[in-house]
């Protein structure tokens, strides 16, 4: 197990083309967004929302609202991560059913004035989008494990993807697009610092 959870982060790359007539089936579909649903979130808030694309028509409109990067209209399907905003407000019944199920009983009145703090001292957009990203990374991780390939996409027109699919601005943040399915490339070779450029023991 140690030595294989190594390999399928070694196996995870950037794909930048994918296999156009591959079709990703519903059970690897199910089984990487599961993935997604089972990450850790701040509060337990689980600030996700997965809007699953596999259409031509709707890959192609958002291979152009993501720079016409080729491996958005290449994959088997999308994945886009919606972060959520106006359910996280301290007076919404999203808010406030998720954070009586994470602090249940007694501990509830204190945490929701705790969080009422909270959501007043920081970005909502942005710690819910840094949310969607655990997940993100969490889904193209089970993606490997199972051979299927994938690639995050950052570089989009927030706004074109907004129209695109109908998002209302108010309601969800644009988090990250996920590109999944059959890579036509060789994977490249890894390249990472050493861990001993990055680690500092204390
Ligand atoms: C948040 C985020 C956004 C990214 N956006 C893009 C993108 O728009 N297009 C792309 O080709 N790769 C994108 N990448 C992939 C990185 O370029 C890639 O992970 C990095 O170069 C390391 O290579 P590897 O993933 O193949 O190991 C993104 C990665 C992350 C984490």
């Amino acid at each position: 197990m140690r030595q294989q959870l190594l390999e399928i982060f070694h196996r995870r790359h950037a794909c930048h083309l994918f296999q156009a007539d591959q079709a990703l089936s519903r059970a690897d579909l199910d089984y990487i967004l599961e993935a997604g649903r089972l990450s850790p979130s701040s509060f337990g808030l689980e600030q996700w929302k997965f809007l699953v694309l596999t259409s031509a028509q709707d890959k192609q409109a958002m291979q152009e609202a993501c720079f016409n990067q080729p491996q958005v209209g290449s994959a088997s399907a999308l994945v886009v991560i919606l972060a959520k905003i106006a359910e996280l407000h301290p007076d919404a019944p999203y808010l406030q059913a998720l954070l009586a199920r994470e602090y249940p009983g007694a501990a509830y009145a204190p945490a929701l004035a705790n969080y009422r703090g909270f959501y007043g001292a920081v970005d909502v957009p942005a710690w819910s989008v840094t949310q969607c990203h655990i997940a993100a990374a969490n889904m193209m991780t089970a993606a490997s494990a199972i051979g299927i390939d994938s690639c995050p996409i950052g570089g989009f027109v927030a706004e074109a993807v907004r129209q695109q699919l109908d998002i209302d601005p108010s309601r969800h943040e644009v988090a990250l697009v996920l590109a999944f399915g059959v890579c036509a490339d060789a994977p490249p070779t890894k390249q990472r610092l050493p861990l001993s450029d990055l680690v500092e023991h204390r």
